[in-house]
């Protein structure tokens, strides 16, 4: 297999005194869609905010392109094409599609550049063409997620960390903007690190998982092998079938490998 693009070993970030990642290493290759999937707290969200260097690691490495990048400035990580999409679908509600996507190729000055970038995005989320004049703040909820993944493709990534961008949508969206980041990465080669809850849908639309539990890698494998897994159905597939109760178990179960 190719070589890794993106290299974590043995990282450990910290919130004050508590240790929030404990030791996680994973890789990622070119053209992959790798998933992380875990429940609520798990340390998925933190993980992101380390590669992309809203957080620095105590310990341990995360090469990119084989250049180590951690304890870089945020803006110097997006600059090396890494762009970290967060939870929460964050838009600037009061500038227009326009301007937050503007905002989004603030590291890049080659105008045909940005016009290029812009008219790609705009292929894939034609919803922000027809929206462009409009202010974020008044895009329903699946127009601002979708604006939120434009403005990080307007920084023209290498790679791209999507923060649970499935969060609060109904299944019938999800699975529109997972179709186009499908398409991202089958036309534009994109590589994506895809952080969910939403298990089921992150499975099928990625190629390798890995599982977080309390701040460490648990498990990982292939999708399929995942989707098969007897643990990841039981504990983890149930609980988008069966809802809270089985969201209950799934906390309670302490070891689970
Ligand atoms: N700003 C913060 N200050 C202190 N602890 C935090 C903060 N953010 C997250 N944590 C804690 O770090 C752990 C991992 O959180 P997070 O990375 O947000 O998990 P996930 O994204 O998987 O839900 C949790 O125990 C959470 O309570
Ligand atoms: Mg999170």
């Amino acid at each position: 297999m190719s070589q890794p693009v993106l290299s974590i070993r043995n990282i450990e970030s910290f919130y004050g005194p508590i240790m929030a990642i404990r030791g996680v290493s994973l890789d990622v290759h070119p053209g992959q869609i790798v998933s992380i999937l875990g429940a609520n707290g798990a340390g998925k969200t933190t993980l992101m905010k380390t590669i992309s260097g809203v957080m620095d690691p105590e310990k341990g490495t995360i090469s990119f392109d084989g250049q180590h990048i951690q304890g870089l400035e945020p803006h110097k990580i997006v600059q090396k094409g890494i762009v970290h999409i967060p939870e929460g679908r964050e838009v600037f509600p009061l500038l227009t599609v326009d301007e937050n996507l503007s905002l989004g190729a603030y590291t890049l000055t080659d105008k045909g550049q940005i016009d290029h970038d812009r008219d790609l995005v705009f292929s894939y989320f034609p919803i922000l063409r027809d929206r462009r004049a409009q202010e974020a703040g008044t895009l329903s909820g699946g127009q601002q997620q979708m604006l939120a993944i434009g403005r990080g493709l307007m920084a023209n990534p290498k790679i791209m960390l999507l923060d649970e961008p499935s969060l609060g949508l109904s299944p019938l969206l999800v699975q529109e903007i997972f179709d186009i980041l499908k398409r991202l990465n089958d036309e534009q080669n994109m590589t994506m690190i895809l952080v969910e809850q939403n298990a089921t849908a992150a499975l099928e639309l990625a190629h390798h998982g890995y599982v977080m539990e309390i701040g460490r890698i648990v498990m990982d494998g292939t999708a399929d092998v995942l989707m098969q897994s007897e643990d990841i159905r039981n504990f983890y597939l149930g609980v988008q079938e069966e809802g809270a109760r089985e969201n209950r178990r799934w906390k309670r179960k302490k070891t689970w490998r």
